[in-house]
């Protein structure tokens, strides 16, 4: 199985006020952080056993806030250890306000030929609470620059930001479709992740929506995606054909990605592991020459599948019915019935040899997964 790569780059220009991320405001240990990178790759030589890479994702935090020159010399390490093949998928996540015309030609010279912007809203004021530090006008203006430079652009959208409605979410999504972007991933604002929210929430709850509401948006989105020719291929993400995620895609489907940097998680097919979280420590162990992981998991072979198959119910396509029906059978009776009750329930169809979450299905699926555990 063809490895990805995924390079977390921990910083961030402002904390927004909703993010839980492996972040630090400012930018003043760049150069340790990318020597200690540099370090990582040359000592992980022997592990990805099929090379080269044929996706690699910078992820964070902010790869756009970043010098490019540090994104491009971890790639030429990442070349000259591993390889990257000629058609890999390279990402860059990014926030509208670093994207000049000059950042976003030296991020397209350095290779990075997929851009995921960080739009959440094209309303200002459903900007300000989150504390984002663009305006619509400026993701607007930042989408429009990059389509025509790299093969993909996506952009991030959030539902049950304080004080959306569905008019003004259609209004967002419809900005990101005509800027010509040709994937979406959309999140459910998770707000006790953030005690800024948290409060705002508890001064002003009309701001917020409820359950049934950020279910009547989400289908509103996925409806919409629908009419402009995007189809839902995973819980979060609508894609027009053909621009599917394949680094995220091999997450879904538990292929082997070796992680870099700050707090990065790596799979090799059996073992997950994770790097040091703090930055003291992940520049420290990496200068002494040892390695930045901190944990690691063995994946047993029961839990081990029904991780695959509940990462792979978040794919639109579903799991196949035996490996479905194998877990099923290992399941306690009283599970095993609960779950055929969901298939009468509507969230889950069986169609074609597979097993898939239905539109419902989706909107529960939290509540689906519980049945496996
Ligand atoms: C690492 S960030 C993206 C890159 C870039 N730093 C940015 O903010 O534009 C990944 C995405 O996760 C989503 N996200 C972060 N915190 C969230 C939260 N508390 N609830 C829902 N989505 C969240 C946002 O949509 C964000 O764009
Ligand atoms: S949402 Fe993005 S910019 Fe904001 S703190 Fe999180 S990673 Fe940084």
């Amino acid at each position: 199985m063809t490895p990805g790569a995924y390079v977390h780059i921990p910083f961030c220009a402002h904390r927004c006020a909703y993010c839980s991320f492996v972040a630090l405001e400012g930018r003043s240990e760049e150069r340790e952080f990318f020597e200690g990178v540099e370090r990582e790759i040359r000592s992980r030589a022997g592990e990805a056993e099929d090379k080269p890479f044929d996706s690699v994702y910078f992820g964070g935090g902010t790869p756009s806030y970043v010098e490019p020159e540090g994104l491009g010399g971890v790639l030429g390490t990442l070349e000259e250890i591993f390889g990257i093949s000629s058609d890999a998928e390279i990402t860059a996540e990014a926030n509208p306000d670093d994207l000049d015309g000059d950042k976003l030609r030296a991020l397209r010279d350095i290779g990075i030929n997929r851009l995921s912007i960080g739009v959440q809203a094209l309303v200002d004021s459903e900007l300000v609470p989150l504390e984002r530090r663009h305006d619509a006008a400026g993701a607007v203006a930042a989408l429009g620059a990059a389509v025509p430079l790299f093969r993909s652009v996506s952009a991030d959208l959030m539902i049950g930001i304080p004080g959306q409605t569905r008019e003004s979410l259609k209004k967002s999504v419809d900005g990101l479709f005509s800027a010509g972007l040709r994937h979406l991933s959309v999140y459910l604002l998770e707000v006790e992740k953030a005690p800024r929210l948290v409060r705002l929430k508890a001064s002003s709850p009309d701001l917020f929506a409820d359950d049934d509401e950020m279910a009547a948006r989400w289908e509103m989105v996925d409806d919409l995606c629908t009419a402009a020719g995007f189809a839902r291929y995973e819980i979060s993400n609508w894609a027009r054909p053909g621009f599917e995620s394949r680094h995220n895609l091999k997450y879904w489907t538990l292929q082997p990605t070796l992680g870099f940097g700050v707090a990065a998680h790596s799979f090799d097919g059996r073992r997950r592991t994770v790097n040091a979280g703090s930055m003291a420590e992940y520049i420290r162990l990496t200068r002494e020459g040892r390695s930045p992981r901190v944990t690691s998991e063995e994946l047993e072979d029961s839990p081990g599948k029904k991780e695959r198959l509940m990462l792979g119910l978040r794919l639109a396509k579903g799991v196949p019915s035996s490996s479905f029906e194998g877990i099923r059978r290992s399941l306690p009776a009283a599970s095993a019935s609960r779950i055929e009750d969901a298939f009468l329930a509507g969230l889950l169809v069986r169609e074609n040899g597979r097993v898939a979450l239905t539109r419902r299905g989706v909107l529960l699926s939290n509540e689906v997964f519980a049945l496996f555990v």
